[in-house]
């Protein structure tokens, strides 16, 4: 039957979901699949009826597309969708509620405090316990809204910018070290890539603009550390109840210890992408991972 690749969409990352949905429709005709495009910023899903779909694969990037609701409106309408359910998609995209999940599961993250845009916050009192921080709106992908800050002002300002983004804010000590992710396909996961980058930290430029960025796959880490990291990578991605497909971000500080940022349950897929690069080491080309990924849904 007829495949719909949801894209695009009216999150913030409506770009990047551009750019992932594309080349999913690409890889799914070239596999000889009958694949339309379908961008639900300007149509309604109940067209995909109409349009005689029989199956969705979800590239929807961010807020209204990876958090849960389209998922929900697919349920609705009986329509065997790629990737998490709502409630996985829902938990994933809140990165505070992740935070709390993994505080109370034991799993390593990095030490954190909530600021809401309707409550007020000491910014002094921040700085004085964290030092240095970084600053996430709950609800974003790609890096979008993020900023470290090493001052109260600056921290100020990082709110600021991140309020337009979200009520609900993120703000996590600062880990000096190594960023890597791991991709996680059905129950499997795939080899580890390490991200490394001359900006201060691994952002939007750096994921989608920058030639400087390098990547590391499999990354150079023992046998052990590798296993570990796989290991509680999985942890955070059942805990958030994700299925199907996903990845897990981490950090490594200069000790050696792990700390996990967030589950992704719609990584992205463009050329630059993560998860197409850890299933190429894994040996599966992009039309196979995207094959893989769509046979979920039988
Ligand atoms: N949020 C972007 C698309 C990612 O995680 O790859
Ligand atoms: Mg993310």
């Amino acid at each position: 039957g007829k495949v719909a690749v949801l894209l695009g969409g009216n999150s913030a990352e409506r770009e990047v979901s551009l750019r992932s949905g594309q080349a999913v429709l690409n890889a799914l005709q070239n596999s000889g699949i009958d694949a339309i495009a379908f961008d639900p910023q300007s149509r309604s899903l109940w067209e995909l009826k109409e349009l005689n779909v029989e199956r969705v694969f979800i590239a929807l990037h961010g807020r209204g597309g990876e958090d849960g609701t389209v998922q929900g409106a697919l349920e609705f309408m009986n329509l065997p969708y790629t990737g998490s359910n709502v409630l996985g998609s829902a938990l994933a995209m809140d990165k505070v509620r992740c935070k709390h999940l993994f505080k109370s599961a034991g799993l390593s993250t990095a030490p954190y405090t909530v600021v809401d845009a309707k409550k007020g916050f000491d910014a002094a009192a921040i700085m004085g316990e964290f030092k240095k921080v970084m600053v996430k709106p709950s609800h974003e992908g790609s890096s979008i809204g993020m900023a470290q800050a090493s001052t109260a002002q600056e921290l100020e300002d990082a709110l600021a910018n991140a309020f337009k983004f979200d009520n609900q804010v993120l703000v996590e000590q600062w880990i000096t070290g190594r960023e890597f992710t791991v991709t996680v396909l059905g129950d499997e996961v795939q080899p580890v890539i390490e991200m490394t980058t001359p900006n201060g930290f691994y952002d939007y430029q750096a994921k989608y603009q920058s030639n400087t960025t390098q990547y590391h796959c499999p990354a150079d880490l023992s046998e052990q550390d590798t296993k570990y990291l796989q290991a509680i990578s999985l942890d955070a991605f059942d805990l958030v109840g994700a299925s199907g497909w996903g990845r897990v971000d981490a950090m490594q500080d200069e000790h050696g210890n792990f700390y996990l940022l967030e589950v992704n349950t719609v990584p992205g897929m463009t050329e630059k992408s993560l998860v197409p690069m850890a299933a190429k080491a894994n040996g599966a080309t992009f039309e196979q991972l995207v094959v893989r990924i769509l046979e979920q849904t039988l």
